[in-house]
C-alpha cells in the first residue's frame, strides 16, 4: 500500500482542498492558548458529523497507512532533494500551483497564508528569523506536487515505531495500521528508548518534516522546532508523549507554542500589499534562505 501509483484517486484526495485539514484543526482549537476539552470535542464531532465525513476519511487513511516502514521509504527518497531545484521566490510561486478549488471566493492561496502568517509574526515585533519561519513554514506542501497523496503531507503528525498516543485526533484509526499489531512497534516506546528526545524519534510524514529538513542548515533551533513540529497538535496541545521526551524538547516547546497561534488565527480575508511588502521580505529570505531551493 505504500506504493503510491496503486492509490485511487479518492485515496490520494478525500479532502476538496488542503485547506479543509487546517479549517479541521481550527474547529478543534478555536482559541489560542486553550486545550480542548474532550467532551466539547466529542459534541463537536457528533455535531458537524456530516460535513466532516471527508476529513474523518481523511484521517482513516492517514492513520492506516503512516507506518514506521512507510516513513522510512518517504525519508530516503524525498530527503535526497533530488526532484527540482529553483530560485526561493520561483519557488513560492510552484507552491501556489496547490490551488483550491474548494471555495475559490473565500480562501486564500498557499502565498497568501504564508504571508499573513509572517506579517502577524513581524507586527507582533518577534525576531526576523521567527517572521522567517512564517513564510516558509508549508513549503513542504509541494509534495503534493510531487503526486504524494494529502495524507502524506498534511494532517497532524505523530511519533511513528512506537504505540500510537489515544490524544492523537481520531485514535480509533490506528487499529488498521499494522504497525499497531507488530511486536517491533506496539509498546509503549517501541524502537525508542525512555526519554530519548524527540530529535532520536520517527515522526509521521509530511510537510512539517520534509521542510524542516529544507531549513535545518539556515535558521536557529528554535526556529526548527516551529518548522519541525507544527503538525505535532498531540505534543504541542494536548501534552502526549512526554515519556519520549528530553529536557531539550521541553525547553523548545514553548517555541512551538508560541508559533502555532500565528499560524492558525491569522488568516484574514483581505490579503496584504505584497507590492509594499516585497522589499522588507527579499531581505529576509536573502539574509537566511540559499539562493536556490533543493525540493
Ligand atoms: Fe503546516
Ligand atoms: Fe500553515
Amino acid at each position: 500500500m505504500s506504493d503510491s501509483k496503486s492509490l485511487s484517486q479518492f485515496e490520494m484526495a478525500p479532502l476538496a482542498s488542503l485547506d479543509e485539514w487546517e479549517e479541521d484543526v481550527l474547529k478543534r482549537y478555536p482559541e489560542a492558548g486553550i486545550q480542548a476539552n474532550t467532551k466539547q470535542k466529542e459534541e463537536f464531532r457528533n455535531y458537524e458529523a456530516p460535513a466532516r465525513d471527508t476529513v474523518r476519511e481523511f484521517y482513516r487513511l492517514n492513520h492506516t497507512y503512516q507506518t514506521y516502514d512507510f516513513v522510512q521509504e518517504k525519508r530516503a527518497d524525498f530527503l535526497q532533494f533530488n526532484k527540482k531545484q529553483m530560485p526561493v521566490w520561483d519557488a513560492f510561486q510552484f507552491l501556489n500551483q496547490l490551488v483550491d478549488d474548494s471555495d475559490p471566493d473565500t480562501d486564500l492561496d498557499q502565498f497568501q497564508h504564508l504571508l499573513q502568517t509572517s506579517e502577524a509574526i513581524r507586527a507582533d515585533g518577534h525576531p526576523d528569523w521567527m517572521v522567517m519561519v512564517g513564510l516558509i513554514h508549508d513549503m513542504g506542501k509541494v509534495l503534493c506536487l510531487f503526486g504524494e497523496p494529502q495524507w502524506a503531507v498534511v494532517g497532524d503528525t505523530f511519533p511513528v515505531g512506537c504505540a500510537h498516543s489515544e490524544k492523537v485526533v481520531y485514535p480509533e484509526f490506528f487499529g488498521q495500521n499494522p504497525d499497531s499489531q507488530s511486536e517491533k512497534f506496539k509498546s509503549t516506546y517501541g524502537v525508542y528508548e525512555p526519554n530519548c528526545g524527540l530529535r532520536n524519534v520517527t515522526m509521521s510524514w509530511g510537510h512539517d518534516e520534509y521542510v524542516y529538513q529544507m531549513m535545518k542548515d539556515s535558521l536557529p533551533e528554535s526556529a526548527l522546532y516551529m518548522l519541525r513540529y507544527h503538525s505535532f497538535y498531540a505534543w504541542h496541545r494536548e501534552g502526549a508523549y512526554e515519556y519520549l521526551l528530553d529536557d531539550h524538547d521541553r525547553e523548545m516547546l514553548k517555541w512551538v507554542k508560541l508559533f502555532n497561534p500565528y499560524d492558525l488565527y491569522s488568516k484574514s480575508p483581505k490579503p496584504p500589499d505584497w507590492n509594499e511588502l516585497r522589499p522588507y521580505y527579499e531581505g529576509l529570505v536573502k539574509k537566511y534562505l540559499p539562493a536556490t531551493l533543493r525540493l
